[in-house]
């Protein structure tokens, strides 16, 4: 079936809008029930598709919460792996967050709680066990979340679940000759919105609202309309724009969401298409004609798959009569978005993105962050509480990968030195940087802290991320307004800071039952020095002296206490 689908691709045939967009069904309050597990759908004729979702065959309910509302979500996993489910660009504490760690057993089930603290906008909820997050998101994992607050709901926008107002996830797959999805692949040659394939929508001749998600493991997509009809952002990742961002093309990478309105008035008994234009996308996206910034780097299996490089349809909008309550006007204004100073940044941390090894198919991986390859056991970050902080992420290798932070929200403030554009002057938790590119953005590290779990940053595209192209990062209480030095009020007294590589050893006091661990980091996030140690004192001393000078990260656990902070070695 998909290769005659394929053919009449080809052939230019029309072969879309054959089958009714689903929609997942929307659960609202404040407890809600998951249960993660396997199913099946009938994707073409023959051999059903087995398949995983979360209440139901694939994909999953769109859970609607409000700002400030206190919600408990019982997990329950019912297929054969362990997974976890984590929510994606939601701020929660490290514990709630669902990442690698916090793993949910077969038949076991995992209950977080949590207040929700995010800005309306649209975020998500996946799988995210280290090696098998493509798996268990490609077999259908995957559900949209909403969060709703006062400032969206005093605005004239359409907010009526599948009536004017739908959540649109996008993907690819690939399936083999029995109709079973392949993972990982890099021929993701079927596009499906809603997990449905060559799907139609009917929509009223209003303005109505997309909530676009890619929720595909690699292909970025350069979303636009037949015709070019313009259409108008109104959301970035993690909350609404200061003003409707006019557009006709919106490039979006792996995991980034955003809201858009589409003016259908006078379109009634027409039908339209959302699209994507990949023929446009550069080279070194996955995605384009070329994956990789030269003929250098190829990727198996790339080239043979008509979607790269190609415009192909992702859904037909057949356009109906208007609602009785229809918006027909787009806002001029939206939010005020108040983006965190460059001025009152503590640190300015320096990412890089590299092959481990250069060479034909690279493209698949495997990728190193900092030169970093993701170990479970190592905390490559220790980020002092309330911190704010600038990260410069440059991208050394040949392809561009989307860059993903747990916990936060971020703020670009340019792209190789360029103020981003409207569209991206937003909340943002996914940044898509391209070969030799580099993205400067800021953020603040607020409200959790001292959790034993640790939170993750990595590439979005989940065979680069499986594949170990991700690092964890903790977020660590100290009490200085500055974040920059060990506090001097706390039980464990960490001295002298700044410290002399010749003349002095770092002291530790306060060490209750003489017990002590220590790590020491480099700006980088690349863990130098670990010890335990239990000593009769109540204090201890750590020597520098084989240390070169410059500024470390130093995280002391004390029995009952644990510090970290810059250190300055002089
Ligand atoms: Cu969408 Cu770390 O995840
Ligand atoms: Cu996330
Ligand atoms: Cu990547």
């Amino acid at each position: 079936m998909k290769y005659l689908l394929f053919i009449m691709l080809v052939l230019g045939i029309n072969v879309y809008g054959q089958n009714k967009l689903l929609i997942p069904d929307a659960l609202s309050g404040t407890s809600f029930e998951l249960n993660i597990q396997n199913g099946t759908v009938q994707f073409y004729d023959g051999q059903i598709t087995t398949t995983m979702g979360t209440n139901g065959n694939i994909l999953g309910p769109t859970l609607i919460m409000n700002k400030g509302d206190f919600v408990d979500i019982r997990v329950t996993n019912n297929i054969e792996d362990t997974t976890t489910i984590h929510w994606h660009g939601m701020h929660v504490s490290a514990a709630n967050d669902g990442g690698p760690h916090t793993t949910i057993a077969p038949d076991t089930s995992w209950n977080p709680k949590f207040t929700v603290l995010d800005k309306a906008a649209t975020y998500w909820y996946h799988p995210h066990l280290h090696e098998k997050t493509n798996k268990h998101v490609s077999l259908g994992v995957a559900g949209f979340i909403i969060v709703k607050d006062d400032d969206e709901a005093a605005l004239e926008l359409p907010r009526t679940y599948g009536v004017d107002d739908f959540p649109l996830v996008i993907q690819t797959k690939e399936f083999d000759g029995n109709n079973q999805i392949i993972v990982p692949t890099n021929s993701d040659d079927i596009p499906m919105v809603n997990a449905t394939i060559n799907p139609y929508l009917n929509v009223p001749a209003q303005i109505v609202r997309f909530r676009l998600l890619n929720g595909s493991s690699q292909r970025v997509f350069n979303i636009g309309i037949s015709n070019n009809l313009a259409f108008y952002q109104i959301t970035s990742d993690g909350g609404l724009l200061s003003a409707p961002v006019q557009l006709t093309r919106l490039r979006m990478a792996p995991g980034e969401r955003a809201e858009i309105l589409v003016d259908l008035k006078g379109l009634e008994n027409q039908q339209i298409k959302l699209m994507s234009f990949a023929s446009e996308l550069p080279s070194g996206i996955y995605g384009a004609a070329q994956p990789g910034m030269s003929s250098m780097m190829t990727l198996n299996g790339y080239n043979p798959n008509p979607l790269n490089g190609a415009n192909f349809d992702l859904l037909a909008l057949n356009v109906k009569e208007q609602t009785s309550e229809a918006v027909t006007t787009i806002p001029n204004k939206l939010v005020t978005v108040t983006p965190l100073s460059e001025d009152d940044s503590d640190i300015t941390r320096d990412i890089t993105f590299n092959p481990a090894q250069m060479g034909p198919n690279q493209l698949n991986g495997n990728f190193l962050i900092n030169n970093l390859h993701f170990d479970m056991d190592v905390i490559n970050f220790s980020i002092p509480f309330n911190n704010t902080e600038i990260w410069s992420i440059t991208n050394q290798s040949g392809i561009a990968h989307p860059f993903h932070i747990h916990d936060v929200q971020f703020y670009i403030l340019s792209r190789n030195g360029i103020k981003p554009g409207l569209n991206e002057q937003g909340r943002k938790d996914v940044i898509l940087i391209e070969p030799m590119e580099t993205i400067r953005f800021i953020t603040q590290f607020t409200d959790f802290a001292n959790d034993s779990v640790p939170y993750m940053m990595h590439c979005h595209m989940l065979v680069h991320e499986d594949g170990g192209m991700m690092l964890q990062f903790e977020v660590v209480d100290q009490t200085t307004g500055t974040g920059q030095l060990f506090p001097t009020n706390r039980k464990l007294k960490i001295y002298p800071n700044p410290v002399s590589r010749e003349f002095d050893k770092i002291t530790v006091e306060g060490v209750e039952n003489g017990w002590l661990h220590y790590e020491l980091f480099n700006m980088n996030g690349q863990l130098l020095v670990k010890k335990s140690t239990k000593s009769a004192q109540k204090q201890f001393s750590i020597r520098v002296d084989d240390l070169n000078k410059g500024e470390y990260v130093l995280k002391v656990m004390g029995n009952t206490e644990t510090v970290a902070g810059k250190i300055i070695i002089r």
